[in-house]
């Protein structure tokens, strides 16, 4: 109660276009990974944190009473109930790279720092290189660039586009190529993109007709899932259980439910065995 979404929507929105500017504005000509995180191939650059610290300190400045959940640092702890989640840049082997798809993600929650458990406020992805801002508060609908969007209609399963990414563990990895091989041909055809926030924000506008991937992070699906919800799409993991770390499923139905369906029967959450190289 009392909580103004839309003005939260509007904050997160503007940090996060202040991140994009820096991301953007500084990304140098050779970009250096700072660290290595779950894998040797899960990059940090000067830039995940720069673009973090940003944020961190302009939601201090002007919330100082809420938490804070990011990818790049400690948790804050807050008072008033709600919880910032960041991600400085999603997608950040493309920004390494140079390739055109990377993100800021800023979204604010309720309860706790659980995308299973928590409620979405409001959120806003700002791809960063072809200037494109989706934003969502709850109850709201969602925007792109400030015209509302809509989740996509499509036919059927076998004539979608589905969205999907991989972790950076091997383990983890070798489990998504077996599921990959029972989606890849059911479906229109496989797109990865490399950033999760913008791929659930092209099934929010229609863009892509499905997304999956397993492994989320919290700060991955902060924003874009409440994108996509906002615009009408079906957000969920396996089961009935809801989207978060197991599995997250995007669309509209009814065909996202055959994408479940088609998940569920590839056991696409099951444990994962070691992998042997
Ligand atoms: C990654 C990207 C990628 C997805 C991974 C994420 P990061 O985030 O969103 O598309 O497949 O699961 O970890 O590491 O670039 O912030």
């Amino acid at each position: 109660a009392g909580v103004d979404v839309d003005a939260l929507r509007d904050l997160a929105r503007r940090l996060a276009c202040e991140a994009g500017t820096l991301v953007r504005e500084h990304r140098p000509e050779r970009v250096v990974v700072a660290a290595t995180k779950s894998s040797d191939v899960d990059p940090v650059t000067a830039m995940d944190r720069a673009s973090e610290e940003l944020l961190r300190a302009r939601i201090a400045a002007e919330r100082p009473d809420d938490a804070i959940l990011g990818e790049e640092g400690d948790d804050v702890p807050g008072t008033s109930g709600l919880t910032w989640v960041l991600d400085p840049i999603d997608g950040t082997v493309n920004y390494l790279y140079g390739v055109a798809s990377y993100a800021v993600s800023v979204a604010v929650v309720v309860g706790p720092p659980d995308p299973a458990r928590w409620t979405a406020l409001a959120g806003c992805v700002h791809s960063v290189v072809d200037d494109r801002t989706w934003t969502a508060a709850r109850g709201r609908g969602a925007e792109r660039d400030g015209r509302a969007v809509r989740v996509g209609a499509p036919a059927d399963l076998a004539t979608s586009l589905v969205g999907t990414g991989f972790g950076y563990a091997p383990e983890r990895r070798a489990a998504q190529a077996r599921v990959l091989t029972r989606v890849l041909p059911r479906v229109r055809d496989i797109r990865r993109l490399g950033a999760a926030a913008i791929d659930l924000c092209l099934v929010a506008d229609g863009t892509l007709d499905l997304y999956y991937e397993r492994g989320l992070n919290p700060w991955d699906l902060a924003a874009g899932g409440l994108v996509a919800a906002e615009a009408g799409a079906f957000v969920g993991g396996l089961r009935g259980a809801p989207a978060g770390a197991g599995m997250t499923v995007a669309g509209a139905r009814p065909v996202v439910d055959d994408l479940v369906t088609l998940l569920e029967e590839a056991d696409a959450d099951a444990a994962e065995e070691r992998f042997a190289h």
